[in-house]
């Protein structure tokens, strides 16, 4: 479960504040699909951002099951990343000197997995990627990346996956087949997804969509 409470974030420049986040309260029950939406510059990924302890809110605080995230300090942090949470972004992240089995299982040996080898093959073979284990990030078209990074954000069984715009940059073939995958694997490995994304097809297959504006939700559905 996920308990954000009068979550605030402010920054300060040329003398004046900029409020980013503006007081969002929210629960995300564990096993939610959660679409968020929204204008550019409405506060998406500084959400996403302060929801991984990537960024510290100016005030409020974000519970993951009862730990009060924003009293952790770096090395908690990256260890509560590496165990509980998979990432996914717009640009893939990717390490280019290593192969797309190579980028999964040492994603896998540092959320410390057991198996990581078999697993990551097995997952890369679940994202249709099978034949592109040996394959560097160059070597693979940008839809093959995305996929690669749904196997990486989810081999280490994560509790936790968040994706900011992971269809950004990709046609609509390639958009579809991601989101089809990202819903599979909501369901076959039970994780809490929060999904930032502009696909209007998205939303019919989501449990709930969240719509913000300059840093609010303003509208909170479950289809
Ligand atoms: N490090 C930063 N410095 C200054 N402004 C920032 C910074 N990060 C985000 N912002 C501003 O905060 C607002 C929200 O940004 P962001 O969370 O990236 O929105 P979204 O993902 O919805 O497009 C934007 O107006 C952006 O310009
Ligand atoms: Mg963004």
């Amino acid at each position: 479960m996920i308990r954000i409470s009068g979550l605030n974030k402010s920054l300060h420049g040329g003398g004046h504040q900029v409020d980013i986040i503006n007081g969002i309260d929210l629960t995300i029950p564990d096993g939610q699909l959660v679409v968020v939406t929204g204008p550019s510059g409405s506060g998406k990924t500084t959400l996403l951002s302060l929801m991984a302890g990537l960024d510290a809110p100016t005030s409020g605080t974000i519970l993951i099951d009862d730990q009060d995230i924003t009293k952790l300090n770096e090395d908690e942090l990256a260890e509560l990343r590496g165990e509980r949470f998979g990432f996914i972004f717009q640009s893939f992240h990717l390490i280019p000197t290593l192969t797309a089995l190579e980028n999964v299982v040492l994603s896998a040996e540092l959320g410390g997995t057991s198996n990581a080898h078999k697993k990551s093959v097995d997952l890369l073979g679940v994202v249709g990627l099978a034949e592109r284990i040996h394959h560097y990030p160059a070597q693979l078209s940008g839809g093959e990346q995305q996929r690669l990074c749904l196997a990486r954000a989810f081999v280490n069984e994560p509790d936790i996956v968040l994706a900011d715009e992971p269809t950004g940059n990709l046609d609509s073939k390639n958009s579809d087949r991601i989101l089809d995958l990202m819903m599979e694997l909501h369901q076959t490995r039970k994780a809490t997804v929060v999904l930032v994304t502009h696909e209007p097809d998205i939303a019919g297959k989501s449990q709930r969509i969240l719509t913000m504006a300059d840093g609010k939700i303003v509208e909170d559905t479950l289809p």
